[in-house]
């Protein structure tokens, strides 16, 4: 008999966790970016019963069900919160609505002023009930699945408080950071403020991982990617650690190309998430010994579905398989992806 035999024993690690840990597992663990979403027929239904999309994202009963229907449907191997990056923005004061086939449109930000009126005190309040979703989903969930939890990077989502929405070429926030540095600089300590204590609250609340979409991290040079991308990035991750040591980060620096080991190696994630433009030989050789690696399908091909699908689906589990990976797509499913292609996907992943 051991001497540990008396003790309790432990639960085994759920796969996402393991897989952050650095284990290899037989198959990769799998979720998909987006994976609630409008492709959904129960989605569907349930977004026209909420209202507006911001009143789904505050309504803890609809949003925890959302969540929670991939997960039943394709038994994914982890929940994402289901809530958006703008959230913040709008915990802030700043207006926010989302036009209906068109995007998110927000009062755009376009001086000192602006910025110097938006209240970190009040976020957390505002966005009480995310947190109430995070703790509903937690008590439905089943037990080999892991909830992540999100927010948005500080840079991607000050583009879209300076633009008012989305953008092309980026010129509206470039102006306004390259011309006013310090009104800029102190829109972003706010943002990193303010995503701190929202994913400090989301841990509170139940959230296993955390992760951080920087959807627009492609469209800076070097020095900026540093100053605007990497190191709020980190001073959100370190702000969050002094809480919870242990809680694992996934990071998305979308279009990084070229920086993504620079963004690996200096904000210490757990794991990155490659979008689709990154080779997996790239990955396997210069990623997957600093981090977890997550991604990488073309959304475009799980929507196309067939031979393709699988052909690629097996082309990257292959390149990825000797060191930790969890399977995703490069970016969010597209709203016309047939459920069954996502059916498929899950049989491939899984060795079927
Ligand atoms: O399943 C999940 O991944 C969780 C939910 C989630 C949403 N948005 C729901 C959503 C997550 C993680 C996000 C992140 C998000 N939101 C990002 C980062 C990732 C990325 O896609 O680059 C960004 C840039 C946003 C901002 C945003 N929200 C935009 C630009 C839009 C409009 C685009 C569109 O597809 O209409 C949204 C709306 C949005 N967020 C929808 C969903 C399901 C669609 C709205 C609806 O159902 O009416």
């Amino acid at each position: 008999m051991k001497n540990t035999d008396h003790l309790p024993a432990s639960p085994p690690l759920k796969p996402v966790l393991r897989s952050l840990q650095g284990h290899v597992l037989p198959h990769p663990p799998l979720w998909l970016m987006r994976q609630a979403g409008r492709y959904l027929p129960e989605y569907r239904q349930i977004r026209e019963r909420a209202g507006s999309f911001l009143d789904l994202c505050l309504n803890p009963d609809l949003a925890a069900e959302v969540t929670l229907q991939p997960v039943r449907r394709f038994q994914m191997d982890a929940a994402i919160l289901f809530a958006d990056i703008l959230l913040i923005p709008y915990g802030l004061g700043q207006g926010l609505r989302f036009v209906e086939g068109e995007g998110p449109r927000l009062a755009p930000i376009i001086n000192w002023e602006g910025i110097s009126i938006l209240s970190v005190d009040q976020c957390r309040s505002k966005l009480s009930p995310v947190f109430e979703t995070v703790r509903r989903v937690r008590a439905q969930m089943p037990e080999a699945c892991t909830l992540i939890g999100f927010a948005g990077a500080p840079w991607t989502v000050a583009t879209y408080m300076i633009e008012g929405g989305g953008s092309r070429e980026f010129s509206q926030v470039k102006n306004f950071a390259y011309r006013n540095p310090d009104a800029f600089a102190l829109l972003i300590d706010r943002l990193i403020a303010s995503t701190a204590d929202y994913l400090i609250a989301q841990a509170e609340a139940g959230a296993e991982v955390l992760m951080i979409f920087d959807s627009w991290a492609g469209v800076l040079a070097e020095p900026d990617f540093t100053r605007y991308v990497v190191t709020p990035t980190q001073r959100v991750i370190d702000q969050v650690k002094a809480k919870f040591p242990q809680i694992p980060f996934i990071g998305f620096p979308r279009g990084a190309g070229l920086l993504y080991p620079l963004y690996t190696a200096a904000t210490g994630v757990d794991g990155i998430g490659l979008d689709t433009t990154v080779p997996v030989s790239f990955a396997a050789e210069t990623l997957q010994p600093l981090a977890t690696v997550q991604g990488n399908l073309d959304p475009e091909i799980l929507r196309v579905g067939g031979t393709k699908m699988i052909t690629e689906t097996r082309r990257i589990i292959s390149f990825l398989a000797n060191r930790a990976h969890i399977f995703n797509l490069g970016h969010g499913i597209h709203k016309d992806t047939p459920p069954d292609h996502v059916a498929e996907l899950v049989k491939v992943v899984r060795g079927g």
